[in-house]
């Protein structure tokens, strides 16, 4: 018996940070970085072999992903069966690296044990729990479902379909993002000023819901200044690097329509929208300002805008 799962890596659009406090949030999946989980049988005991990092995780570990696989099971007592997880999605930069793995292991248990999406992905949101103290669910909901979501805390997620084709450059600054640190930092800053942050985070909920709009209705230009106006709340909340906003200047000096950190912001990375002629331009730019990589995604569009 061989079984096998894929899960993507996933971005933040816009909304990160006010979605910790219910605002929505839009995230959409980054299917060209992705973790693959194949499941065989075992001739010993239960493991999980992490190729990336050459871990191997036993029944006994106590690990965010064993107790994933305890919590399906509804036992600590796991059967004889090799899970090996392989994946392309570098590590700490935002792209739900964590989250995707977790994912690509629970979708391929939930095969085996009959679980549907929305039980996968509470499940996914546990171990998430595990790895981030108190995430909002985007990441692990965005992945699960693998297609792009208007989320909202403790509502019925939404998933949103684009007019056209999206080609967004996701630039990686190398720094690790610190997510936990930088919802922290929010918080304190949110206690210390009751006024001023939640009208920051009110402005970030308005441009989410424009966003939304102007991704159905294929408003490319408007997108772009909505995503780059955000970047400017979260440089408010103290979250950008100098790095992240040189990446962002340097991105809209070359032609992007639009740019902002994504994620958890103190590092990590981000993300511009950019019109297909421009990729390799902004691109280059991105790598000269000293980005580590830089990965394209797309998001698909309704309308088939490559009929030429
Ligand atoms: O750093 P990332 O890409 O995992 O994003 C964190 C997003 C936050 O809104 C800052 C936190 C959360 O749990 O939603």
């Amino acid at each position: 018996m061989i079984m096998q799962s894929s899960a993507p890596a996933k971005i933040i659009l816009c909304g990160e940070h006010a979605v910790v406090y219910d605002s929505p949030a839009i995230a959409i999946p980054v299917s060209e970085l992705k973790t693959i989980a194949k499941l065989e049988e075992a001739d010993d005991h239960f493991k999980i072999i992490l190729e990336n990092t050459q871990e191997t995780l036993t029944e006994s570990d106590r690990h965010p992903f064993i107790y994933l696989v305890q919590e399906m099971y509804n036992s600590s007592r796991l059967p004889k069966i090799q899970i090996s997880v392989v994946s392309t999605i570098p590590i700490s930069s935002g792209l739900g690296s964590g989250a995707s793995v977790a994912s690509a292991i629970a979708l391929l248990l939930g095969q085996v044990l009959c679980f549907d999406y929305a039980q996968i992905n509470e499940f996914v949101f546990h171990a998430e729990k595990h790895f981030h103290g108190q995430p909002s669910g985007i990441d692990n909901t965005v992945i699960v479902y693998q297609k792009p979501v208007y989320f909202r805390r403790n509502q019925p997620m939404t998933f949103i379909e684009a007019h056209t084709t999206l080609h967004f450059l996701i630039a990686d600054t190398g720094t690790p993002a610190p997510t936990k640190q930088a919802v922290a930092l929010v918080r304190s800053l949110y206690e210390a000023d009751r006024v001023g942050v939640p009208q920051i985070l009110a402005r970030i909920t308005d441009l989410v819901e424009r966003a939304r709009i102007q991704i159905s209705d294929g408003n490319l230009s408007e997108l772009g200044e909505i995503l780059t106006e955000n970047h400017g709340q979260l440089q408010q909340l103290s979250l950008s690097t100098p790095l992240l906003d040189q990446l962002v200047n340097v991105s809209l000096e070359h032609g992007a329509l639009g740019a902002k950190l994504s994620g958890g912001g103190m590092g990590g990375n981000m993300i511009a929208l950019v019109q297909p002629q421009e990729i390799e331009s902004v691109r280059k730019a991105m790598l000269d300002a000293g980005a580590k990589n830089v990965y394209h995604t797309k998001l698909e569009g309704r309308i088939n805008d490559y009929a030429h």
